[in-house]
Parts: structure tokens; C-alpha cells; sequence
């Protein structure tokens, strides 16, 4: 059973997972219209990804007998001024998505709901690796430099890095 507190903040998390998957999947359409395929296939993912973080706060909320609101998203930005201030915004994002999961973590303590304690682990882990992930083409990004001719490996640097992401979401799957 879900207090008030938690359920609501628990409601709050999801509409930010939803939003981050809205947003990257215009990241995706963006890219996409650049001739950016590596990065829109990126994106694409992240956003799925995203999606089943809102979708695994929604079982949960529902395994506990609460109520998972569907939220509202609002209009994500469509349009970005370089492919390195696209992924600056992403790594911004999960920082903020950090901080919101740090402070439900806390809630939960406090609350001492030792279930949602422990679910809410999953994404304590979940966004430490993906704040590296950000970090990891960014850096590579400021390696190659952003300009025009320069979009082309910074494109097949977020391909091999995609691939590489999926191949590792793969093996994880099949060992669960
Ligand atoms: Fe689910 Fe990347 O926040």
C-alpha cells in the first residue's frame, strides 16, 4: 500500500519519464532531418528507453494499488543549434532526472517505505549510467569538434556507441 506522498510523487517521476522520452524521440526527428542516422537511431532508443521507465513506474504504482496517472507531456523543443548543444540538453535532462530521483529516494526514506526504497534502486543505478553515457559523447564530441565536416564522425562515433548500447541491453535481457 502506497501513502498519498508516495503515490503522487511516484506520478510526478512518470510524467518526467514520459517527457524525456517525448523529447528524445523529437531529438531523434531532428537529428533524423540532418542526415544524423547514428544519432537519431540513438535517440530512438533513448527514447524507448524512457518509455519503459514510465512504464515500470506505472506497474508498480498499479502492483501497490495505487492509482498511475497517464500524464499530460508537454510540447517537447523541436529544433537545436548544434548536435553538441542536442546531447548538452540530454546530459542537463538526466542530471534534473537525477536530482528528482535522488529526492523520492529520500522521500521514500523518510516515509520508511521500504519497498519503494528498494524499487526506486533500479533507476539510482539506471541514471548513473546514463549521465556517463552523456558525458562519454560529449567528451568525444569536443575530441572530433563540432564543425560541418565534422558531423560525419561525430554521427558514426554515436552509431558504434549505440550499438554498443544495445548489443549490452541484449545480453542484459537474455540474462534475466
Ligand atoms: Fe529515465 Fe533517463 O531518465
Amino acid at each position: 500500500m502506497l501513502s498519498k506522498k508516495i503515490e503522487s510523487a511516484l506520478n510526478e517521476q512518470m510524467a518526467m519519464e514520459g517527457y524525456a522520452s517525448f523529447l528524445y524521440l523529437s531529438m531523434a526527428a531532428w537529428c533524423d532531418r540532418e542526415a544524423m542516422q547514428g544519432c537519431a537511431a540513438f535517440m530512438r532508443r533513448q527514447s524507448e528507453e524512457e518509455r519503459q521507465h514510465m512504464l515500470r513506474i506505472f506497474n508498480y504504482i498499479l502492483e501497490l494499488d495505487g492509482h498511475p496517472l497517464t500524464p499530460a507531456i508537454a510540447e517537447p523543443p523541436h529544433f537545436y543549434d548544434s548536435v553538441q548543444a542536442m546531447f548538452n540538453n540530454v546530459y542537463e535532462h538526466e542530471q534534473k532526472v537525477t536530482r528528482s530521483i535522488h529526492q523520492l529516494v529520500e522521500l521514500a526514506s523518510e516515509e520508511k517505505d521500504l519497498a519503494t526504497f528498494q524499487f526506486l534502486q533500479w533507476y539510482v543505478d539506471e541514471q548513473r549510467e546514463e549521465e556517463t553515457l552523456m558525458r562519454t559523447i560529449l567528451d568525444r564530441i569536443k575530441l572530433i569538434g563540432d564543425g560541418p565536416q565534422s558531423l560525419y564522425y561525430i554521427d558514426k562515433e554515436v552509431e558504434r556507441i549505440n550499438q554498443a548500447q544495445a548489443a549490452a541491453d541484449a545480453t542484459q535481457g537474455a540474462a534475466t
